[in-house]
């Protein structure tokens, strides 16, 4: 799809077109308004140098105090949404009692959003588990799903009467991947079943936190984000097919799989029952999985997947990559400033598989952009960043997205990652992402290119 002749690329009318953040990476104020620790906060204190220039998330794109500008700055692009997060250390500090500075908090940037005509999409988890409840055992402890539920109660209780669009977590597989399979993120584990009982207690959270929101009866929908990867094979032979199959279950079918349809793949279940892998359960728990799917889902989408057959396979696998081979494709294209592949026609895939296998559950892209270091390299001399590949990486995915809708799939918004650059976890500021530059000493936004773009595409609900 480029290179073509000219198309009109229209929107389904109502169309979302937003960008997306989360509170540890905009807000800063760590240790302000009454937040208590998460495990990014602590986790810096003792690592420092396991972050990007040894920036942590005390500060971030400084939101906590911006906020109300920033309100101003994605309406002057023409954003309609705006999905980001709470944070659960600032809500509920203690686990138990809500933080009134919060409170107040998150109801301005409510109430400044809506009164901006800016739709507001509420995460409650990103990666942010309170510290105190890291050292209860995590997402590992049944104690800090039922903490988890709790605050999720109060959240929408708090604030669900001016806000109708939920989700339960985003991008539940990291937490598991980076946190429990490769060492990356804190606590820093490698332990497969570990990682397998996370990414179960996740999927309860999830379920009982909607199995709460429905009690109250609110009239707004709830859902989750997941980022899906489609997994592509080397080839079209058994063991590569196979290969390709094992990852997606691993990745993304143990997520979509419970969250819309209710039940995990029985493949999944199988593999992990045959390594002895499967999670502790008690009665009640895949009812309750089973009776409180998501009305939605958020997909984010930055790359595919690809694999082949392992090639020297592993006797006794304890890992996911003991199942499967990575597999460099020699056509790929890459990101040269990020290296992430840059696959749009993978947009095209989910939405067609969402739409085939997913009841063709509604959906919106909760992210996808183009991460580049070093950005100031193309800064003009009045300070503006010309992202023209930007610009092109966005409307070449919106094109194969504008293909899924037109054959039928359910997607009705698209978020940018991000609307200001922010903080990344342990990469800091090294990739940047926002439709606004942020000068990281004097927290100074100024326009990108790409934002001037976006104002014109929301504008006309397509290009
Ligand atoms: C997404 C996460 O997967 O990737 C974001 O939801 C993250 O939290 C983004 O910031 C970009 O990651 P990176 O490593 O390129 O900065």
């Amino acid at each position: 799809m480029r290179g073509g002749t000219e198309m009109d690329y229209s929107f389904p009318e109502g169309f979302l077109w937003g960008a997306a953040s989360s509170a540890t990476q905009t807000e800063g104020a760590s240790q302000e308004g009454g937040k208590a620790q998460n495990i990014w906060d602590y986790w810096y204190t003792i690592e420092p140098e396991k972050f990007f220039h040894e920036v942590g998330p005390g500060t971030a794109s400084d939101f906590y105090h911006q906020f109300k500008t920033d309100v101003q700055r994605m309406a002057d692009i023409g954003m309609n949404s705006f999905r980001t997060s709470l944070s659960w250390a600032r809500l509920i500090p203690d686990g138990r009692n809500v933080n009134p500075e919060a409170v107040q908090f998150y109801q301005s940037l409510i109430d400044e959003l809506l009164e901006k005509g800016i739709r507001p999409i509420i995460n409650l988890y990103h990666f942010d588990m309170p510290l105190h409840l890291q050292e209860k055992g995590g997402w590992e402890s049944r104690e800090v799903v039922e903490a988890y539920v709790h605050y999720a109660k109060e959240a929408f209780r708090l604030f669900g009467g001016q806000v109708k669009d939920w989700t339960t977590f985003n991008e539940p597989i990291v937490p598991v991947e980076m946190g429990y399979l490769n060492h990356y993120h804190y606590p820093c584990v490698v332990d497969m079943k570990r990682a397998v009982q996370v990414a179960f207690h996740s999927m309860l959270a999830s379920a009982k936190a909607i199995e709460q929101y429905r009690k109250l009866g609110h009239d707004g929908k709830v859902g989750i984000i997941l980022n899906l990867t489609p997994s592509y094979p080397r080839s079209d032979n058994e063991a590569d097919e196979k290969a390709a199959e094992t990852a997606d279950l691993f990745f993304n079918r143990s997520f979509l799989d419970p969250s819309v349809l209710g039940r995990y793949p029985e493949e999944l279940t199988a593999l992990l029952n045959q390594h002895h892998m499967l999670p502790h359960y008690v009665e009640g728990d895949m009812e309750t999985i089973a009776s409180h799917t998501v009305d939605f889902l958020g997909v984010n989408y930055y790359q595919p997947r690809r694999v082949q057959a392992k090639e020297h396979p592993v006797s006794n696998p304890t890992l996911p990559e003991h199942f499967f081979d990575p597999y460099v494709w020699p056509e790929r294209r890459m990101n040269p400033y990020r290296g992430w592949e840059i696959y749009e026609k993978g947009l095209y895939d989910i939405a067609l598989n969402i739409k085939d296998h997913y009841n063709n559950i509604p959906w919106y892209v909760a992210e996808n952009g183009m991460g580049v270091s070093d950005e100031e390299r193309f800064m003009d001399e009045d300070g503006m960043i010309h992202d023209d590949y930007r610009i092109e990486f966005l409307e070449e995915h919106l094109k194969w997205l504008h293909k899924g809708i037109k054959e039928g799939s359910n997607c009705y918004g698209f978020h940018m990652w991000t609307f200001v650059d922010n903080w990344s976890w342990l990469n800091a500021y090294k990739n940047r992402y926002g439709f606004y530059r942020v000068d990281v000493e004097t927290q100074q936004r100024s326009l990108k290119k790409s934002g001037h773009w976006f104002k014109e595409v929301s504008r006309n609900n397509g290009f």
